[in-house]
């Protein structure tokens, strides 16, 4: 018998989180687009109209009509391919049966790769997620990430048709492309984690406890614990954190606040219809423009607003202007985006760890046994320096207090380096092979003399850069948790042959935060857990490369060390 942890029954599935890409990338069909605009019409034009049962007929009758439009053009585009025209980008054919290429991508990333690439070569384009996309691969990418015509922010927001959504929620810095998150981020956070890093810890051993504190049970003298969905903990922990580095330990306590962090992507997936895939892509797109009047996170904000209000009024007052734009309100508007893009994309990035760690059970000793060192190695020179000041009748000052000799510090984070390479392997390897969506705003011509038309979408092939023979060794396509130990590679440190904060102007500015948590995280886990096992060994094989709308939240038993 162990003891077991149950999955909450929450508003949506926790998976709900790994379906925001592939939904965000279902939006993006020609037919959705031409549905929008032609909804925003009859918004503007009835704006009190409320909805009736004719209203969604006549969607559905017009949403028909633009499928067959969009098979008649996709048909057109296939025969004037065969064309001798260059330079023309390929369509790669379709396997006899399907109508898309999603499912053979599906089936095998690798294998329809390399099926692609001897079709039609390096650039190509794939009917994929109700759209056609161009296919870049190697040097292309960077080109992608360095030209500003191609925007990630723009494929997103006009996918979805959250932009506006977005934009209601904050006064300043619209159609900015992320500046103020980003200025906040590098101005403001960054430079201060090292002091969030203690209150990260705390929050996190809270989540630990409340997550695994009464449920386990004894096995010998082992404590095992299954957790049926282990997401649901990480969220918590999560979202505790952020709270705690985006306002402070005393507004992030308070319950309101840290409800707000843990559900606010909860709201705003609901929004998008996210916890109901079967629901069509129309309705959920309705949702959002209904949701526009009445933005269930605009009443979030204000919560985050009531409760930051007396405190960004004082930090001001010390360090004048935490932002320069608008009020308070609109501040916290501004961290309610940057809640929107933080928080899922580190749960997801530390539910990969765990996974990983569970998979690879070898890894957990060498973390846990570097951990040991390190922290033995500090306390020895704390004591060092104890014993130096002591010799010369100096008082021993709070920031040497024995207490805090073996604490998880951004120093000792720092000389983990197997820690870093396992986090930096993890990230390179569960990343899918076709990712990074970019929307042209302009055409615009590539290199090799190929056009990308104005609204082209983009996406790379991964596996050019992440998996090159040249750049990781022995076998590119297998995980090797130590091989970035003495190689410079940081976790943080991206480049064409890393990618999943993206590169260049864009590149995440939130990814030192995000690798300070997964890392604590990480840490965390090896020094009280000895063993982590997967309930179903069967699935371990399904985690390690994610994929789109595939993410499973698979149960995990937990061994106390
Ligand atoms: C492991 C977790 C994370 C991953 C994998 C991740 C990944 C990414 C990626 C791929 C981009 C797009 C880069 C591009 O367009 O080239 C991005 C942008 C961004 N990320 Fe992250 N991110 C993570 C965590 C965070 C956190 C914790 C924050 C906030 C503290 C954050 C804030 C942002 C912002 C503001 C942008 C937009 C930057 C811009 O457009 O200039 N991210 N992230
Ligand atoms: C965009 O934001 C940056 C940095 O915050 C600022 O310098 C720039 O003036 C802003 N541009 C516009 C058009 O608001
Ligand atoms: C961006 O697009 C414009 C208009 O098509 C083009 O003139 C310009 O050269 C492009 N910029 C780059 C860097 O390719
Ligand atoms: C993607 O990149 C890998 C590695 O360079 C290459 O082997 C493969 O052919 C590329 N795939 C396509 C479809 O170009």
């Amino acid at each position: 018998m162990i003891g077991v942890i149950h999955a909450t029954p929450s508003v949506i599935p926790p998976d709900a989180f790994s379906l925001f890409m592939p939904i965000l990338l279902a939006f993006a069909s020609i037919a959705y687009l031409a549905l929008g605009k032609m909804l925003g019409a009859h918004f503007q034009q009835h704006p009190q109209q409320t909805f009736s049962k004719n209203c969604f007929d006549s969607l559905v009758k017009t949403f028909d009509a633009q499928c067959e439009r969009l098979a008649i053009a996709i048909e057109d585009r296939k025969i004037q391919s065969c064309k001798p025209t260059p330079p023309v980008i390929p369509m790669v054919s379709l396997r006899p049966g399907d109508k898309t290429h999603d499912k053979e991508y599906r089936e095998n990333q690798d294998k329809f790769l390399l099926r692609c690439h001897a079709e039609a070569g390096p650039i190509f384009k794939l009917l994929i997620h109700r759209l056609e996309v161009t296919v870049i691969s190697d040097h292309h990418i960077r080109e992608m990430f360095h030209n500003e015509n191609f925007s990630n922010v723009d494929a997103l927001n006009e996918l979805m048709g959250v932009k506006t959504f977005l934009h209601s929620l904050i006064k300043s810095g619209k159609n900015n492309d992320s500046r103020i998150q980003n200025s906040i981020i590098l101005e403001h956070l960054t430079p201060n984690l090292g002091k969030y890093q203690a209150e990260i810890v705390e929050q996190f051993e809270e989540g630990l406890r409340r997550g695994f504190g009464e449920n386990g049970k004894k096995e010998g003298n082992k404590k095992r614990t299954l957790c049926e969905d282990p997401t649901n903990i990480l969220q918590d922990m999560i979202g505790r954190s952020t709270g705690t580095v985006f306002m402070g330990p005393k507004v992030a306590n308070n319950p309101k606040v840290l409800d707000t962090f843990i559900m606010s992507m909860h709201d705003f997936a609901r929004v998008l219809g996210l916890n109901d895939i079967n629901i069509p892509f129309w309705r959920r797109w309705l949702n959002i423009k209904l949701n526009h009047f009445n933005n269930p996170l605009k009443h979030r904000v204000r919560t985050l607003a009531e409760a930051a209000n007396p405190i960004i009024i004082e930090r001001r007052r010390r360090e004048q202007d935490f932002i320069d734009h608008g009020n308070s309100h609109d501040i916290c508007g501004h961290i309610m985006l940057l809640i929107l893009t933080s928080v899922h994309t580190t749960i997801d990035a530390s539910s990969a760890m765990v996974y990983y760690l569970a998979a690879y059970p070898e890894t957990i000793p060498v973390l846990h046994r570097e951990q040991v060192q390190v922290l033995d190695a500090i306390q020895h020179e704390r004591q060092q320096e104890r014993d130096a000041l002591l010799a010369k009748g100096h008082e021993i000052g709070p920031d040497l207090d024995p207490s805090n000799d073996r604490d998880l510090t951004t120093a000792a984070l720092k000389r983990m380096v197997h820690l870093d390479s396992f986090q930096r392997e993890v990230l390179r390897c569960r990343t899918e092979a076709l990712t990074h969506f970019h929307m042209a705003r302009k055409e615009t011509v590539l290199s090799n003399g190929m056009i990308i038309p104005k609204y082209g979408m983009l996406l790379a092939n991964l596996t050019s850069t992440h998996s090159s023979s040249t750049t990781h060794s022995p076998n590119p396509s297998e995980f090797h948790p130590w091989s970035h130990v003495g190689t410079f590679k940081t976790a943080t440190k991206v480049g064409v042959n890393f990618l999943p904060f993206g590169m260049g102007k864009h590149v995440c500015p939130g990814r030192f935060m995000a690798t300070q948590q997964t890392k604590s995280l990480v840490s965390l886990m090896v020094s009280k857990f000895e063993i982590i096992e997967f309930q179903d060994p069967t699935q371990a094989g399904r985690v390690l490369r994610m994929q789109h709308g595939d993410m499973p939240s698979l149960g995990l038993i937990f061994t106390d060390r």
